[in-house]
């Protein structure tokens, strides 16, 4: 059983700027999307579940064309307002705004190249990742690319020591875990042509990666 959304805002408000501190196992899988996710040739880019705006300001920085636009969506009061002051320095090119990414998105049809989530798909559950993605395939452009990473289950000796140990906590108190626990993107992407796909681990903390495109 995943938490309701009123839980899940009410923690990410109280986690506010603390979200940052899992960029120790975050930046690897991040740096694996970077890699994979052809961000230099994309106009426009949307991000579900946005967080503090640190991967929107990595994609900007570096990635990005000058004249590409980002939109942050996130159903966190504070994350929106964390994000919005972070994206200050690229003026009109970078917005966030509050938004549940499992209700219809205010955008139209085909308006976006990549479409980026980063650990969100992991804290929604099977309904919410379907009415999530399938408002990622409307928006997306046609040679549009879909970005995740998410947390996953380990293997191996460590890894799989982590996994276990997260699960017994997810069991008895998710909200100690931001409600999030390890999901098999593969198994929500019926219709989604996988491009690629990798596993990253960080002292035992497994993320899996995936870029896809819808299938037309
Ligand atoms: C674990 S944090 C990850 C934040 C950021 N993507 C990162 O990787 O650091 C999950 C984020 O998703 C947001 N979120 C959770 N459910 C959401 C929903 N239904 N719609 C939009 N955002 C959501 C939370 O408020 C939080 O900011």
């Amino acid at each position: 059983m995943t938490l309701p959304r009123a839980a899940v805002r009410a923690i990410y408000d109280r986690v506010g700027a603390r979200q940052d501190s899992q960029s120790w196992y975050e930046d690897v899988a991040l740096a694996e999307l970077i890699a994979h996710g052809r961000f230099e040739t994309a106009e426009t880019v949307l991000e579900f579940g946005c967080g503090t705006g640190r991967f929107a300001v990595m994609l900007l920085d570096a990635h990005l064309l000058p004249h590409a636009t980002y939109r942050g969506l996130d159903l966190s009061g504070t994350m929106v307002d964390l994000a919005t002051q972070r994206l200050r320095p690229f003026g009109g090119r970078a917005t966030a705004a509050r938004a549940d990414v499992t209700e219809p998105i205010d955008a139209s049809d085909g308006a976006y190249d990549r479409i980026v989530s980063t650990y969100l798909f992991d804290i929604l559950n099977g309904d919410e990742i379907r009415a999530a993605l399938s408002e990622a395939r409307r928006l997306l452009a046609p040679d549009g690319l879909l970005c995740l990473a998410s947390l996953s289950r380990g293997s191996g000796l460590l890894p799989r020591a982590v996994s276990l140990a997260w699960q017994a906590v997810y069991r008895v108190a998710p909200a100690r875990l931001g409600g999030c626990r390890a999901v098999r993107l593969p198994d929500h992407l019926d219709g989604w042509t996988i491009e690629h796909r990798a596993t990253v681990v960080r002292r035992g903390m497994t993320s899996e990666v995936i870029v896809a495109r819808p299938c037309r």
